[in-house]
This record gives structure tokens, sequence and C-alpha cells, in this order.
């Protein structure tokens, strides 16, 4: 504990010395130190077993290197294979455009999965095989991407690299059978800042093989939208100022399409309230002050334990799962606020509980994941590392660049990647050299955070996106157990669209997955 205290002193000296930008950078350092100091507790656990375990070896073999260990904490996180149980669930999607009420209520004309903003929910639950026949109606050629889900490459949803684009008027069959229970989202991915905006983004939820007995599951989709003076979708996309800053931040901020959404509860009810971002570029910071959260999930997966749910940095494309429990009824309304920027808060939903008690039976936390610590990863040399820039040209006049290349348009023949093989151990980096924000994901692959401008972060969970601030590098550790072209792009839609985008190649290798 003392290092951190030492640490968070170190950091509030330095900003008083460097004013107001300095000061924002080190209360949000303070806020990931919180992460890291929950850690602390666990870790120092692991590490003495760690170290006991590797003095009764030391007699009989040689010590585990450090790719070893982080390989057998690895052993059992998450599966190599799907288990499928034989039943198919269909579902019909048609992207078209639409005039819907949304917003505070007027008619938006909008870009709409099956007449709906969000798109439909679609629900199954572990072990069920999802087949989506989909069909395009939009005036420009689509695909639909499973984000976060680990389908089979050709699923993926990524044009040219995975399938064709689907053309106006044409259909394709989606099909495969999810490998890990959680939330996950579908959007297309061909103009995706201009297509996403519109309006064509949906929740995926896979229910575990036995969902624990809580009284509601909702989704909110937190949406931003940027309408021009009539009131409708501001018309250009990627525009200099866009690509300029972190992409297109709109004037409106919507919980499920609307600005006045309400989750109503009884007292003595535990809910399960599923959040996604399906922001072009805002990032949100949830705040449920008022009411007994606890943070269980993220991007999809469990945590290792329930965590605080403060705080948290909910950046495009980003879910997390709370795990909320409501005693009694509460005379006013809580009123949950994005505070990403403290000073300019956005209401996002209201929580209101009243009414009739019920009875909920007590059960634990799903959150009991195998989330490796990977305390040692950080001495475990760099595979790669990822520089991230601006500069100009291009179409759009501004370029983002990986490692000083754009990747336009999905096109790759110019382009080298990199190629890392199933069921080994790695360790990235990304350094970010521009003042702008980066949440870069990764298709096809869980990673965890180990560290933030080199200060170890012990967060509990996997993740497969991960907001980069201005000027910061990070490493993760990441296991690769599917095989195939994945994508690595910025979630800031119109980074990505202006070269923010790179392919990991993930190949059969030698060495077995190590996954249960
Ligand atoms: Cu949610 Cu490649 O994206
Ligand atoms: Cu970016």
């Amino acid at each position: 504990m003392r290092s951190s205290t030492s640490s968070m002193l170190l950091v509030v000296r330095g900003a008083e010395r460097y004013g107001g930008d300095m000061r924002r950078r080190a209360a949000r350092i303070l806020s990931r130190l919180r992460w890291w100091t929950v850690g602390l507790g666990s870790l120092s656990v692991s590490l003495s077993s760690a170290v006991l375990s590797g003095c009764r070896a030391r007699r009989e073999a040689p010590p585990p290197t450090p790719v070893e260990q982080a390989l057998a904490e690895f052993t059992g996180a998450y599966p190599a294979e799907a288990s499928p149980k034989g039943t198919v669930r269909t579902f019909e999607i048609t992207a078209d455009r639409a005039e819907l009420p949304l917003i505070d209520g007027h008619m938006l004309q909008v870009w709409a999965y099956n007449g709906q903003v969000p798109g439909p929910t679609l629900r199954v639950r572990l072990g069920e095989t999802l087949r989506v026949r989909f069909t395009n109606r939009l005036p420009q050629e689509t695909t639909i991407h499973w984000h976060g889900v680990r389908v089979p490459n050709p699923m993926d949803g990524v044009p040219y690299a995975t399938q064709p684009p689907v053309q106006p008027g044409d259909t394709f069959v989606y099909e495969f059978t999810p490998k890990d229970a959680g939330t996950f989202w579908f959007h297309p991915h061909v103009r995706s800042s201009e297509q996403v905006e519109r309006g064509l983004y949906g929740a995926l939820v896979v229910e575990d093989a036995e969902p624990p007995p809580y009284t509601q599951d909702v989704v909110w989709v937190i949406d931003d939208w940027l309408l021009d003076d009539a009131g409708q979708i501001f018309p250009a996309f990627n525009t200099r100022h866009d690509l300029a800053h972190d992409g297109r931040w709109g004037n409106f901020v919507t919980v499920n399409g609307k600005t006045n959404e309400i989750l109503r509860a009884h007292p003595g009810e535990r809910i399960r309230l599923r959040l996604l971002n399906s922001s072009n570029g805002r990032v949100v910071m949830p705040d449920f002050t008022g009411v007994d959260a606890r943070l269980i999930a993220v991007d999809g997966m469990y945590l290792r334990e329930p965590n605080r749910a403060a705080g948290f940095e909910l950046a495009p494309g980003n879910r997390i799962d709370l795990d909320l429990s409501f005693t009694q009824s509460l005379g006013e309304p809580i009123r949950v606020f994005d505070r990403f920027y403290p000073k300019r808060p956005n209401h996002l939903a209201d929580i209101v509980v009243e009414g009739e008690p019920v009875k909920t039976p007590a059960f634990a936390s799903p959150a009991r994941a195998h989330v490796p610590v990977w305390a040692g990863a950080l001495a475990i040399a760099e595979k790669h590392a990822f520089k991230l820039d601006a500069r100009g040209g291009g179409p759009f006049g501004i370029e983002w660049t990986i490692v000083v290349c754009a990747l336009e348009g999905h096109h790759r023949e110019h382009h080298a990647g990199l190629t890392l093989e199933r069921g080994r151990f790695y360790r990235l980096r990304f350094v970010n050299e521009s003042a702008r924000l980066h949440p870069i994901h990764l298709h096809g692959m869980f990673f965890r955070l180990l560290a933030r401008d080199g200060l170890r972060m012990e967060e509990p969970f996997f993740r497969d996106t991960v907001l980069i601030h201005s000027r910061e590098s990070i490493d993760i550790g990441v296991v690769p157990v599917d095989a195939g072209s994945w994508m690595m792009h910025c979630h800031i839609l119109e980074h990505a669209e202006a070269g923010m985008m790179t392919m990991i190649d993930v190949t059969e290798g030698g060495a077995a997955p190590h996954a249960h």
C-alpha cells in the first residue's frame, strides 16, 4: 500500500506544478490508481504463492520462466472451442432507412436494423448457435461485425479481409456458436463512422448456460448524436474537425435512443444492467452514486470478483455489466450521469424504485472468473510496439496511423500486419504520440491491461477495447486462442476511417492453446 500512496503523492505534486491540463491528467491517473490498488490485495497473495511454489520447484526442476508462468496462469481463462448444444436460433435482420421518434421524441431519419434504433437485442444461451440472415436494403454496401464475439474468422464481418461487402439488395448468412457468455454487440464494418452514427447497432446478449436469477436483465445502449439545426443527423461525416479531435461528439446523449430512459424497480429487486457505448467518439463515465452497484463484467467477460462500479471509462465499443441491488423504495428517482468530463456532466437515465417489495433469493455473484494476474509479465520482452499518430494527407486531409501506416477502406495490399501464434503469450505495447484519445479494439481475442505509462495496472478482468489517453503508452498481455486474420483498430470511428486500422494474423503455430 505504501508504494501506491507515495506514487499518488508524486502525481499530485507534479500536477500542482503543471496546472490545469496536468491536474486533469493527474485526476485521471488517480482514478486509475484505484483500480491498481484494488488489485494489490489479491496480487500480494498470488505473488507470495508464486514465490513459494517457485522455491519448492527449485529443488526438483528449474523455476518456470516468466513466459511459462504467464501461460500457466492463463490456463482455464476461457475455452479454445465452442460447445454447440445443437440448438440453432435463427434471426432475420434487415438494414434499411427508417423514420422513428427518437431522442426527445421527434421524428428522426435514421438507418436501422429491423426498423429499430437500437436494433433488436439478440439473446441466446451459451451453447446455442446463431444463424442470422442479413439483408442489406441500404443505399450503400455494408457488413455486420460481431464486436467481442470470438467467431470463426469468415463470420467476422470485415470487408475484403473476411468477406466481400454485402451489396445493396444482397443477403449474407452469419452463423456461429459463441464461445463466451456475456454482453456483445453488432454493427457495420463498412463506412462505420457514417453507418453506426445513422443508427445501425444492436446488442447481442449471450446468457450463461444457467443464468443467475436476477429479477431483470436490462440493456442500456448509450449513444451520442450530432443533430443539425433542422433536428436531423448532421450530414457531413469524417469532417476535418472530427478528425483533428476525438472523432464526432454530438449534442445529444441517449440511452436506448431516448433522453428520458427510466429503469423501474421494486424494492428487493436485484437487476443485471448491461451498458454498451455505441458512440462514434464519445467516452462516458457512468456515475451510479446512490445505487448499490457492483461491476461484474467488462467487455462481456466476468471479473475475478465483483468490483467497484465507479470510475470506469466506457469508451466507444466497451461494455460493462453491473449487479444492482435495491433494498428499499427511494423517494426520488436516481439520476445517472456521465462524468467523463466532471465539469460537463451529461444526464444519461433515471432509476425509479417504488411499489410493492419483492423477494429475490440470495445468490452468489457470477463474477468469479479465472483471470490471470500476470504479475511478472512486464519483464517479458515486448513482441511489438504500435505507435499511434496522425499526419496530413489521405482522402480527408488528415490520416491516423499505426506504425506510420494508414489502412484505407480495409485494403491491406501494401500493409504488413503483425503475425502471432496461437497459444503463446505476448506483451504488446502501444505508444500514443498524439494528443487525442484512442480506444484500441482487437477483434478475435481478449487481452489484459498490464501497465499505463509504465505503471503496473492490476485490472481483474479481460478487455477487447482499451482507452489510450493523450501521449500515454500502455502495455497489454494477450494469449490468442483463435486462429484467423483479426482486425485491430481505433474505435473512434472517424480515426479508423482515416486509417487507424491494422491486421493481426493469428496462425495455428505449434503450441496447443493453453485453455480448458
Ligand atoms: Cu466494434 Cu472492428 O469493431
Ligand atoms: Cu483514435
